[in-house]
Parts: C-alpha cells; sequence; structure tokens
C-alpha cells in the first residue's frame, strides 16, 4: 500500500515541478519581451504594473538581497558583461590554475568512449572539449548554458565533434527524464536561483546509473588561508576586472556569490537530497574549489 502512495506523491510532485518549469519557460519570454519593450521607454509603466505580480520570496545576488525572480536577469547580465573577456580573465584571476583543476574534474571523471554528456551552464566549453579530447570525437553530448557564450572552434568543428550547444536553464532542462550517463557543471550552479531543483534535474535526466559531477567554489577551512584568500578576492579581484575588462562590478558579484555558495558538507547533503548516492568530494587548493560526485543508483 506504502509503494503505490509514494510513488503517487513523487508523480504528483514531479507534474507540479514540470509544471513550475513551464512556468519559469513562459517568464523567460516575458523578461525577453519586457527587455525590448523598455528600449520603447515604457518600461516604468511595465515595471510598476509587474511590481504588484511579485512574490515576496529574496534571495542573494552576491552580498545583496534581491527578489527571487530577478536574479536570474542578474546573473545573464553579469554573464552577457563578462563573456567577451571570460577565458582571459579565468587565467588572469587563477594564475592559470582553473585549467590544473579543470583537468583533475575530468581525471576524476574519467569518461569512456560512449559516454553519453550533458555539460550544464557549459560557458565556453572548458569541460565539454575536455571530455571530447579525453573521448575521442565525434561523441554525444550536448552542452546547455542560458547564454551564447564566445567559443574558439568553427561551427564545422563543432559539427563534427557530435556536440550540440542547446540554450537552456539548468532548473528547468528542456530533455527528457534518464537520458544521460553523465552530467557535468564546472562553476555555475552557485549562480542559480534555486541549488536544490538543479540538482533535482540533474537526478531527472541521468539514466540510472548515471554520474554527477560538479565542479565548483567552496571553502578554505584553514583560518589563516582564508584571510589570505579573502583578501585576494575582495582587493585585488574587483581591481583587476576594472583593469582587463573595464567591469568592477561584475567581478565584486562573482566573489560574493562564491561566499554566499554552501561548503562542501552542506552541498553534499543537497546533492544527497536530490537521490544521489556514493556522494563524495575533493578538495582543490586547500578548499578553494571542490569535486563533487554522486550516483543515481
Ligand atoms: C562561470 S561560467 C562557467 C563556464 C564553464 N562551465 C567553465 O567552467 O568555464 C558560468 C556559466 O553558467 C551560465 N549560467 C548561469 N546561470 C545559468 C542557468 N541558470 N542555467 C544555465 N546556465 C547558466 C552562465 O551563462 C555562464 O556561461
Amino acid at each position: 500500500m506504502a509503494a503505490p502512495m509514494s510513488r503517487w506523491i513523487f508523480r504528483s510532485h514531479r507534474t507540479c515541478f514540470r509544471a513550475r518549469c513551464l512556468m519559469k519557460q513562459l517568464k523567460i519570454q516575458e523578461a525577453k519581451v519586457e527587455r525590448s519593450i523598455s528600449s520603447q521607454n515604457v518600461q516604468h509603466e511595465v515595471e510598476s504594473s509587474e511590481g504588484n505580480k511579485k512574490s515576496e520570496k529574496e534571495t542573494h545576488f552576491g552580498f545583496q538581497s534581491v527578489a527571487e525572480e530577478d536574479k536570474e536577469n542578474k546573473v545573464y547580465q553579469v554573464f552577457e558583461n563578462v563573456a567577451s573577456n571570460y577565458d582571459l580573465m579565468n587565467d588572469a584571476m587563477s594564475a592559470g590554475i582553473h585549467r590544473i583543476w579543470k583537468d583533475m574534474f575530468l581525471e576524476k571523471f574519467s569518461p569512456s568512449p560512449g559516454t553519453k554528456l550533458l555539460d550544464v551552464a557549459g560557458g565556453t566549453g572548458d569541460i565539454a572539449f575536455r571530455f571530447l579530447k579525453r573521448v575521442g570525437t565525434p561523441n554525444y553530448g550536448e552542452v546547455i548554458d542560458d547564454i551564447e557564450m564566445p567559443r574558439d572552434v568553427t561551427a564545422q568543428v563543432l559539427h563534427l565533434s557530435g556536440l550540440s550547444w542547446v540554450r537552456g536553464n539548468a532548473e528547468c532542462l528542456p530533455l527528457p527524464d534518464n537520458a544521460f550517463d553523465a552530467y557535468t557543471i564546472a562553476f555555475g550552479i552557485r549562480n542559480c536561483t534555486h541549488v536544490q531543483e538543479v540538482l533535482n534535474e540533474a537526478y531527472r535526466v541521468l539514466k540510472p546509473g548515471g554520474r554527477f559531477m560538479c565542479l565548483e567554489f567552496s571553502e578554505v577551512k584553514n583560518p589563516l588561508l582564508r584571510s589570505a584568500y579573502d583578501a585576494y578576492s575582495f582587493q585585488v579581484i574587483p581591481v583587476m576586472g576594472q583593469l582587463i575588462a573595464g567591469d568592477w562590478k561584475s567581478y565584486q558579484y562573482l566573489v560574493e556569490s562564491i561566499r554566499q555558495f554552501p561548503n562542501q558538507e552542506d552541498f553534499a547533503a543537497m546533492i544527497k537530497s536530490a537521490g544521489f548516492r556514493m556522494v563524495s568530494y575533493q578538495n582543490l587548493t586547500f578548499g578553494v574549489a571542490a569535486i563533487h560526485s554522486g550516483y543515481k543508483i
């Protein structure tokens, strides 16, 4: 008796989630329409009528508190702003260490040829192209991102690689259930408004036995190292952002967002509550970043 009831609850929860997901997609469309209306100078009226409809829920955007429904647009704007200098700034801010972390991530992932990959928040393709290098091309993979980042490859190379790039939101993937062998997300999840929904979606699209892997900034536990790291993050990175990319605010947001993200243990607990098993993590560079892994069993 208990099993069918729990299945029913699970299904109705899923139905609610898909309905919310559809609502979210509609909201994204609405937001796009609003952006274009704003160029015709009637944004003020639209905002004031929208103001009445907005939910009360607040979330963080860096250290600011913002309405939940505004965060996605703000994050979108940050990545639109940084897109053209994205790779250059990553190298400058991390002195190239992000490349080593990404190599270690692939080493731990160890995909085999034929692995059907979904790389979410794929940006310029750092993870997807490393994946292809390991498993060989062509291979089947999809990269999801909510914006179009400039990529250093021609359309033909992209086509031959077998990778397809899709616009979409990690919280509401436009993809079927049980479709992928592996799901990767690198430096993307902390920018999402509902981190637990991203994890639930990862679980949904993975096949049974599939693997979830995440590379994200995390918490430096050692107090001495942490204060040096904080000084570097808050005093150097925004300055670099200003000097190299002419953009202080976006880089200020990026360092603040790292401090808002759950630490290693709390994030591992969220991965477990999405349903994943054999959840583990590995610190990189004293916990500046961490690789999280889990299986859909
Ligand atoms: C810091 S970049 C990471 C890119 C790449 N994975 C890497 O490691 O270099 C974060 C990416 O996440 C994307 N992003 C942010 N929020 C997203 C969301 N809700 N759904 C999908 N992509 C998102 C941004 O557009 C950006 O390309």
